[in-house]
């Protein structure tokens, strides 16, 4: 027996994956995610997915700093997860020194800013939603994402794909860590009902950044 925590199959954190699975399904198969799996999407278009991200964890970051200490969501908070230095990185790496000038949140990312700022800086269980969506999703799917954007550009090492990257010695643990700390919430069922839906919410506004990115850079592939 470890003494892992272990996650209930009725606690919160299986009611959240089972209240996002259509949202996930949705998400993970918008023609730019699934075209970039693919290696149809050419390199200024992954740029493009780079650089919006930048933007979103610009945000997202600034919440977690703001909830660092709040008693519900700071343990949420590690920095072990952090990723806009490393984007910041993939930048440089993809788009040369001046990159900071070249880039742009395009419509669907200013709407899911905007959205993080209303829920995430003062709501705790809000801003959990979306830091469930991003980061968990980002030590799950994002290893796919990384593999194909090395094989697709021919980047080595981990140049260009920094962000997918974590100083975690063991992603299953750390997850099944997150998902015991899910379970552990003080959420009554009211108020566990608004955060999967947040959850939700926060799955579409993905969404809407893939089909802006797809239909800006799709064509010109
Ligand atoms: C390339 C597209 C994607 C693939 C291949 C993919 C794949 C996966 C896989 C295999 C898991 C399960 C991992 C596990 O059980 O440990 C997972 C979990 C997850 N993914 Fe994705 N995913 C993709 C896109 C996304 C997107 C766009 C988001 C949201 C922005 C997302 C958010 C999540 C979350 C939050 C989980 C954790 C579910 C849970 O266990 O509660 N994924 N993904």
């Amino acid at each position: 027996m470890s003494d892992e925590p272990t996650p209930t199959d009725n606690g919160l954190a299986a009611r959240l994956r089972a209240a996002t699975d259509a949202a996930h399904r949705a998400a993970e198969s918008t023609p730019y995610v699934t075209a970039l799996i693919d290696g149809q999407v050419n390199r200024a278009g992954y740029a493009a997915l780079v650089a919006q991200h930048y933007f979103i964890y610009e945000t997202l970051e600034q919440a977690a700093e703001a909830m660092r200490d709040d008693p519900v969501a700071g343990p949420f908070v590690v920095d072990e997860l952090t990723r806009l230095p490393r984007l910041a990185e993939d930048l440089a790496f993809l788009l040369g020194p001046g990159w900071r000038e070249e880039i742009a949140p395009n419509a669907a990312t200013e709407a899911y800013r905007q959205r993080l700022r209303e829920v995430c800086f003062t709501w705790p269980a809000g801003f959990i939603a979306h830091h469930y969506t991003r980061y968990l999703g980002d030590l799950s799917g994002g290893a796919f994402v990384a593999a194909a954007v090395r094989r697709t550009y021919e980047f080595s090492g981990d140049e260009g794909t920094r962000f997918y990257q974590f100083d975690i010695a063991s992603r299953g643990r750390f997850k099944r860590e997150y998902r015991a700390r899910l379970d552990a919430l003080p959420l009554d069922d009211t108020e566990f009902d608004r955060a999967a839906e947040e959850a939700v919410i926060a799955f579409y506004l993905n969404q809407g950044v893939f089909q802006e990115l797809g239909a800006a850079t799709m064509e010109a592939v």
